[in-house]
């Protein structure tokens, strides 16, 4: 009787097992992808959720990158020519503006879920930490990406955001003066707001993320609490 090997010993090739022998692919696939979880529920997919929406926020941002021009003169008219000129502009836009109202649900609904189950607790308080982080970043995301179209409503709802700031005791007009780049929004508080919005925020979101989840793998999630009589 001929004997037939398992799937995992000899299934994707020659390339595949030779770079599986060094890289240790199969064992990263199983870690991450089969490992075993408890009966859970559909409340315990909102982060996977939160993960993929990051995901599509990195690449549709990437792609409006290619055309958005951050300075007063042209920030308004590059959107305008991604909206009306640009093939799928309004698709990719769409898909950006969107996703950022629905990240900051999302994020929200799996704070909740973890807090409700009492998924914080130990040992998965630096877990929760993180998770803080995370929030507090995708709220800064949304609020940095808030002024890039250069419309009315951008420039005046940044005009109150920022104020707020400028209310806190002692260091407000401080912290004013660093978010806005001077008194005024200008030139100054766009540039600085671009680059929070694709360089800092998405290189912290994605350091405390990678973290996050070997957090997640490697402690394992909670089981949904069970009644006990
Ligand atoms: C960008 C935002 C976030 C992403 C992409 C994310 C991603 C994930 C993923 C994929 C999981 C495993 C699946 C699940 O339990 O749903 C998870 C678990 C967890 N997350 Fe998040 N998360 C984010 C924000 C947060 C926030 C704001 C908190 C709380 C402050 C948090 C706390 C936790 C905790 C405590 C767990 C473990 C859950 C358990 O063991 O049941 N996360 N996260």
């Amino acid at each position: 009787m001929t004997e037939i090997a398992p799937p995992s010993a000899s299934s994707g090739g020659r390339l595949f097992d030779w770079l599986d022998e060094r890289l240790g692919l199969r064992k990263i696939w199983t870690t991450v992808f089969a490992r075993t979880v408890p009966k859970t529920n559909w409340f315990y997919t909102l982060g996977s959720a939160s993960t993929v929406l990051a995901m599509l926020q990195g690449v549709t941002g990437m792609l409006l990158t290619i055309y958005y021009v951050p300075t007063p003169d042209h920030a308004y008219d590059s959107i305008q020519y991604i909206m009306n000129d640009v093939t799928f502009g309004w698709l990719i836009r769409g898909v950006h503006h969107w996703g950022a109202t629905l990240m900051v649900i999302v994020v929200f609904l799996h704070m909740l879920r973890t807090y409700l189950v009492g998924a914080y607790k130990y040992p998965r308080e630096v877990t929760w930490l993180t998770g803080g982080i995370l929030l507090l970043v995708v709220l800064v995301l949304g609020f940095s990406g808030y002024l890039l179209p250069w419309n009315q409503k951008a420039y005046w709802a940044s005009a109150v955001g920022t104020s707020v700031f400028g209310a806190i005791p002692l260091v407000g007009p401080l912290l004013l003066r660093i978010l806005r780049g001077g008194q005024e929004i200008g030139a100054v508080t766009l540039a600085r707001f671009y680059g929070l919005h694709i360089w800092w925020m998405p290189l912290i979101l994605l350091g405390v993320l990678g973290f996050h989840l070997y957090l997640v793998i490697k402690i394992g999630i909670t089981a949904p609490p069970e009644r006990h009589e």
